[in-house]
């Protein structure tokens, strides 16, 4: 585990992004596509690169055994931190682990998992095939990987609705930007992370977008109310609904990837 680069980003990330209508859009659509395909509680969740919880600990209130991984004391400190907050049955089903996502097999000490989770994480990585491989190898025969990752074939969508032209030409077949925490990221496609996770044994099922009209919204100005749940559970059912199909989902910055291991 090298430096905690998140330890700069964790509060933005976790307090800020999240707690935003695009923040509350995400965590809502990923969950419902999961629920589409996990077997039922209690099953097993390994959350690889899990950072504070967002995504799986919904999960564990819903009743699944959750294993948080992720190598950022600062990330895990918040993780930690918003366990306090879940109900004492949720709680307990949480188990929070220090470690690369590359080392995920050794950490967990073998266990397999009915479900591995890296959401928002490859971007961060020079390269996938490491990480995707152990994601592979956690996952138990018949279990899922679900992967979210920035999409490579929407690249000039955020440039171009913030009016930087000339960074909006330059983007369309570039694969690295600086992303909206000021971090470099990278971009992978639908098609590549495919291959890869059949590489591992793994056959890709069926794959979403995450945000679409509130990525739009937000990147052309306008300001969008957190505090306003009917607007924000009227926005959720859009985008659930655009992340599903095409054309939209082609054109979300970000993509959703669930894949089924052999069963046996
Ligand atoms: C953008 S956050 C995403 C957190 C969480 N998956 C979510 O969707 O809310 C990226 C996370 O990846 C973690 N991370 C960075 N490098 C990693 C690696 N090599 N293996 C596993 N996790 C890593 C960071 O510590 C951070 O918590």
């Amino acid at each position: 585990m090298g430096d905690d680069t998140w330890a700069g980003l964790a509060d933005r990330f976790v307090d800020e992004a999240y707690a935003s209508v695009k923040g509350r859009v995400r965590t809502y659509v990923l969950h419902q596509h999961l629920l589409e395909h996990l077997p039922g509680p209690p099953a097993p969740v390994l959350d690889v690169g899990g950072g504070a919880g967002n995504q799986s600990f919904p999960l564990a209130e819903a009743g699944y055994e959750v294993t948080l991984l992720d190598p950022s004391k600062a990330m895990l400190a918040k993780a930690q931190q918003r366990l306090t907050g879940l109900p004492g049955d949720a709680q307990r089903r949480v188990t929070l682990l220090q470690a690369d996502g590359e080392d995920a097999v050794d950490a967990v000490k073998g266990r397999r998992f009915a479900a591995v989770l890296c959401h928002g994480v490859l971007g961060y990585l020079e390269r996938p095939e490491p990480l995707v491989d152990q994601l592979c190898r956690c996952a138990a025969a018949g279990g899922l990987v679900s992967i979210m990752t920035g999409n490579a074939k929407a690249s000039a969508v955020r440039p171009a609705l913030e009016r930087r032209w000339d960074d909006a030409l330059a983007s369309f077949d570039a694969r690295t930007e600086i992303g909206v925490l000021g971090v470099p990221g990278r971009a992978d496609t639908v098609e590549e992370l495919s291959e890869l996770m059949r590489s591992g044994g793994v056959e890709p099922l069926r794959w979403y977008g995450v945000w679409l009209f509130v990525d739009w919204l937000e990147f052309g100005g306008a300001e969008l109310d957190p505090s306003d749940s009917k607007q924000v559970a009227a926005t959720a059912a859009v985008e659930l609904e655009a992340s599903r199909r095409d054309p939209y989902r082609q054109l979300s910055r970000v993509f959703h990837l669930v894949g089924r291991k052999a069963s046996s």
